[in-house]
């Protein structure tokens, strides 16, 4: 059965039948070939490293497993890293996520995988970001320094980690603390065959370009240092050259200073250089042997380097202050003891920094001590190894191994089936293996191996690793898990794989031999005080401060701790970290020893499998229940999904988880009701529990939204309500008052023009009226008055005068302009008023003069001037043409001496003309015989040229007397005064007006017929004298002016 369709084998191991060793490697290697490397037991993860980067981690598959369930998805790190985070996060319970396996099995891989899982789901903003960064950062940081390629795993961690992080009650991390354990410094000096030292020597010498490798005095090429395993310089995959500058990265990132960066690489390349420092045999004197320094060159170097004075290096390196209470007493160092000097150093310093290194880390991601905070541990520590030889380091990793083992065991297995028989609840026993007794074999305090080792190291007297290894001899002769040579001759067993000098111990992950070779030391862990103290007279501040027990006022004469026991501490103390946390375990497993893909070595892993204790842990898990809480928090938990526990519930918590489950109708098979406990069979019941729980809650919120929203709206109508009111009364108070302003104003208004015109009505007589109209009228008068009066006395002197003051205001130009006109015509009037009656007759004549010729006439103008003379001939004084005149018809109008063209020549001859008031007489001037009398009223007209002669043609009408002989013409001196004077008497007598033409061309009537006269001008004028006239034909005369 299969908790997901399509799932490769069973995805979790509780689950497979039958269930057996077999069949348990059988669907790990079915799983695995289909690249399923994940498996569950209950809430462990199996884990068998694929060896290849599978499509299955990133923020994709992040986000799918933060939005399901345990169950929902196919088993992955993800989701146990996501049950862990939220257990912390919403339970608040700390976390400790251990993963074990062995070496190369893909712890680290796991751990980081867990971190970035964490990283990605927890808390944002830029603070969290940079914690995060920090965090996630440290891993390479600590790779580098750490790790190192192994036989079995490229990037084996040569040292143990575990790590805190640390959240706020929120989730969202504060930082965290990094424990490291016990460094496997050996391998600065010294690398088996196929391994390499620590990754930073590598990529320090292949990432450093030229300026830092000068500043640093080294070279490029690894063989040229003798710390470094000269066969092997690269590993396939790996870039040391991109690694460093990764971790320089990495370190800026963390917060490390470039100064303190800078020292890091001092101190590492420091390392490096002592390596190539090369000892000799040196005569002395006394024949004891001593050593010295072969080529100084690369002393003085280091002395550059560090600030210290080279003799001084020399001198700790090959010599040993021995120090007493009452003397100090030098000694020289043969080679052997000066190169084990020279190792204690490298390694001293190098496993120094490293520790410098996570305490400068742990300075820049450690929290404050104020805050309340959630812990989710990471544990990735050296997994169990047995190698072909086998020493101190990794007893002492076994030892670790061993105790994580127990943890499991007790926090799982044991643990559960006690548990089971505390609360009662009815139970079948599973064995499995318990390891205490191994644990105790090593750890116990007077009688462990480390205790005696410790003794040893201790025991005055000559000590060596053999004496240890007789001593353990003695001690464990009947343990079941020890074993040496003396042990088994004792029990006359044969086993050429055992040497003299080693001891073997039955770990619950198999036999591993120890050899004894250099365990004293190596607990002992000393570094002659003359290192230190060299060490502390350095210029070096990072050098300095890691050897502060150099300085020589710290100097005490105790010993300090040895390593086992410093380990065994350290342990201790995470494993009780360890305990009082809720555990997720992730049990790594290596399917090859060839790192490689794909390949799944069945024999392998059965031994994994076996000292993993994996099919107990099914069995357990099996036979028990995957879920128990105590009672009280569970209700707490529960309760809303109940509607009798839930709002309120007055019962016991048993009961009331009683009424929770039965209500939800969970089958009585699934549960176990224990004293203090309530215990769920399968995790899928939980995960039910948790879903109906999630889904109520969301009921829940959407219900406090509801009123919440409910309760909102209603204050906020009400509030609008209210000021709505508030608004309109204001509003409405607002505009009747305006209104009532407007309508008192006009109320004021019109009883103001009431009262007024009543007023004005009642009291009209004793008002000026119309006062502004006087006032209005004088001013128009007084501006008139002054404009008359300015003009009176500007007029002009004469009607000749044509310049007339202009207007001072427009609105006088018209006045003005009449005043004007009254002005000239009063005058004329005034002109002509005193004229005398004989005046008034000849301007009378002159004025028809003037209607008739002016502008006619050129000769007009010049008789304007000249009165009307009348008689030209001194009538008064010849009687005889008196007579003619004949006296009935007053006095004769004009008189004077004429030319008559003659009408058969065009001659002129001279007559005397008279004019009457009703004749026109025509005598010889000679005779004073009346030649012609013609009567005005036989003159039909008259024609007369408009040059300045005198011509004239009298024309007469037919009928007349006269006419016979046809019509005069004539030429006057007069011409203009004689017409003028013809017109009035023809008017007087007849009542006709007497047409005169004036034109060039006209036709005289005679008695043989008609002639057309044309008058032209000629050159010289309209004298008389030269007018001269051309008969032309008998029709024709042309006359010339
Ligand atoms: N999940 C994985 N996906 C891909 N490759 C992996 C995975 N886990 C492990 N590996 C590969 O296996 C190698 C060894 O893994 P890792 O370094 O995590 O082992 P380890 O258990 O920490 O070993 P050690 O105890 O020596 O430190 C990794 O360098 C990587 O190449
Ligand atoms: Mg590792």
């Amino acid at each position: 059965m299969t908790l997901l369709e399509g799932s490769v084998g069973v995805e979790d191991l509780v689950l497979l039948e039958p269930l057996e060793q077999e069949s348990l490697l059988k669907n790990l290697q079915l799983r695995y070939e289909n690249r399923e490397i994940y498996t569950y037991i209950g809430n462990v993860l199996v884990s068998v490293n694929p060896y290849q980067q599978l499509p299955i981690y990133g923020p994709e598959f992040i986000a799918k497993y933060w939005d399901y369930t345990f169950y929902e998805l196919k088993p992955h790190i993800y989701a146990l890293a996501n049950v862990s985070y939220l257990s912390l996060r919403d339970q608040d319970r700390d976390q400790c996520i251990l993963i074990t396996g062995e070496s190369g099995a893909g712890k680290t891989e796991a751990s980081k995988l867990v971190m970035s899982y964490v990283a990605a789901v927890c808390g944002k903003g830029e603070q969290v970001n940079s914690v995060k960064e920090q965090l996630l950062q440290s891993n390479p940081v600590l790779e580098a320094f750490g790790n190192a390629k192994t036989i079995r795993n490229n990037n084996s961690s040569r040292f143990g980690k575990y790590m805190d992080i640390e959240f706020d009650f929120k989730g969202s991390p504060l930082g965290g603390v990094i424990t490291n354990y016990l460094l496997e410094k050996s391998r600065v000096v010294k690398q088996l065959e196929g391994e390499r030292n620590f990754h930073i020597f590598y990529q320090l010498l292949a990432g450093a370009d030229a300026q830092l490798l000068k500043a640093l005095k080294l070279e490029k090429d690894t063989r040229n240092y003798a710390y470094l395993n000269r066969k092997l310089s690269r590993v396939d995959g790996m870039d040391d050259a991109s690694n460093f500058k990764a971790v320089q990265r990495a370190m800026a990132v963390i917060g490390f200073s470039e100064e303190e960066i800078r020292w890091v690489l001092e101190v590492t390349a420091l390392v490096l250089k002592l390596g190539n420092v090369e000892l000799e045999d040196e005569f002395q004197a006394n024949g004891i042997s001593a050593s010295g320094i072969r080529d100084r060159r690369g002393v003085q170097e280091i002395g550059e380097m560090v600030g210290l004075k080279s003799e001084e290096l020399e001198r700790a390196l090959c010599s040993r202050t021995v120090e007493t209470a009452k003397e100090k007493v030098v000694t020289a160092l043969s080679v052997t003891q000066a190169q084990y000097a020279q190792d204690a150093l490298a390694k001293n310093i190098y496993s120094r920094l490293f520790n410098w290194i996570v305490n400068r880390i742990n300075e820049s991601i450690k929290v404050g001590t104020g805050e309340k905070k959630k812990v989710m541990g990471v544990l990735d520590i050296y997994g169990f190894e047995i190698l072909e030889d086998n020493s101190f380091e990794q007893f002492v990793i076994n030892y670790c191994n061993e105790k994580l083992q127990q943890v499991f065991i007790e926090m799982t297995l044991k643990e559960e089936q006690e548990e089971y028989k505390r609360e009662g609840i009815p139970w079948r026993k599973v064995d499995y293996f318990d390891n205490g007794i191994i644990c105790n074999l090593i750890e116990h305090n007077q009688q462990g191996i480390l205790a005696m080792l410790d003794e040893e190291c201790l025991r005055p007297g000559v000590v060596s690793d053999s004496t240890f290894l007789a001593k353990l001899n003695q001690l464990f002769s009947k343990h079941g898990h020890y074993e040496s040579k003396v042990t088994q001759n004792a029990q006359r067993q044969y086993d050429h794989t055992m040497g003299l000098g080693c001891f073997r111990i039955c770990h619950y992950a198999g036999k591993v031999t120890y050899n004894v070779d250099s365990f004293i030391d190596k607990n002992n862990d000393l570094l002659f005080r003359d290192l230190s103290q060299a060490m502390w007279k350095a210029q070096h501040p990072l050098l300095r401060s890691l050897f502060p027990e150099g300085d020589p006022k710290q100097a005490s004469l105790k010993r300090p701790p040895t390593a086992g026991s410093q380990f065994k501490n350290s342990v201790a103390i995470l494993m009780k970290n360890l305990y009082s946390k809720n555990p997720s375990y992730i049990r790594c497993i290596k399917p090859n020893e060839h790192q490689q893909r794909g390949q799944f070595s069945l024999e392998l892993v059965a031994v994994q499998v076996r000292y993993l204790g994996l099919l107990e842990n099914v069995r357990v898990r099996r036979a028990g229940f995957a879920y128990r809480q105590q009672y009280r928090p569970f209700l707490e938990r529960y309760r809303l999904l109940s509607r009798s526990t839930w709002p309120h519930w007055n019962g016991g918590d048993r009961e009331g988880v009683e009424k929770v489950l039965e209500e939800l109708s969970i089958s009585s098979e699934e549960l176990a009701f224990g004293k203090t406990k309530i215990f769920i069979r399968s995790p899928r019941t939980l995960f039910y529990l948790e879903e109906q729980r999630r889904l109520r809650l969301q009921q829940l919120a959407t219900l406090i939204q509801k009123t919440y929203r409910g309760w909102r709206c209603r204050t906020h109508y009400q509030l609008m309500r209210k000021s709505q009111i508030l608004i309109s009364a204001w509003f409405r108070g607002n505009m009747q008052q305006k209104r009532y302003g407007k309508i008192k104003a006009s109320t004021l208004l019109i009883q103001a023009f009431v009262r007024g015109w009543k007023a004005r009505k009642n009291y009209r007589k004793y008002f000026r009226s119309g006062a502004s109209l006087i006032l209005a009228n004088f001013i128009y008068k007084s501006l008139a008055q002054k404009f008359l009066l300015g003009l009176k006395n500007s007029l002009p002197a004469s009607v000749l005068d044509k310049k007339w003051p202009a207007a001072p205001y427009r609105c006088f130009s018209t006045t003005n302009q009449k005043l004007r006109q009254l002005f000239y015509q009063w005058k004329g009037k005034k002109f002509r008023d005193q004229l005398s009656p004989k005046q008034v007759e000849i301007l009378r004549e002159k004025l028809c003069a003037s209607e008739l010729f002016k502008g006619k006439k050129a000769s007009y103008p010049q008789s304007v001037p000249i009165p009307f003379h009348g008689d030209y001939i001194g009538l008064q004084r010849n009687p005889k043409l008196q007579k003619l005149k004949g006296g009935e018809e007053g006095p004769v109008l004009v008189a004077e001496t004429v030319k008559k063209v003659n009408r058969g020549n065009g001659k002129a001859s001279s007559r005397i003309l008279l004019l009457t008031k009703g004749h026109v007489i025509l005598t010889d001037a000679k005779n004073s015989q009346a030649k012609t009398v013609i009567g005005l009223d036989s003159v039909a007209g008259v024609s007369v040229t408009s040059f300045k002669d005198g011509l004239f043609s009298l024309h007469l009408s037919e009928i007349s007397s006269v006419g016979s002989k046809g019509d005069f013409l004539l030429i006057s001196e007069h011409v203009i005064e004689l017409l003028t004077r013809m017109y009035q008497a023809v008017l007087d007598a007849t009542q006709r007006q007497l047409p005169i033409t004036v034109t060039e061309e006209f036709s005289v009537r005679f008695k043989k017929g008609s002639v057309d006269v044309k008058v032209t001008q000629g050159p010289g004028g309209a004298e008389d004298s030269k007018l001269s006239c051309k008969k032309k034909g008998s029709r024709r005369l042309e006359v010339a002016v």
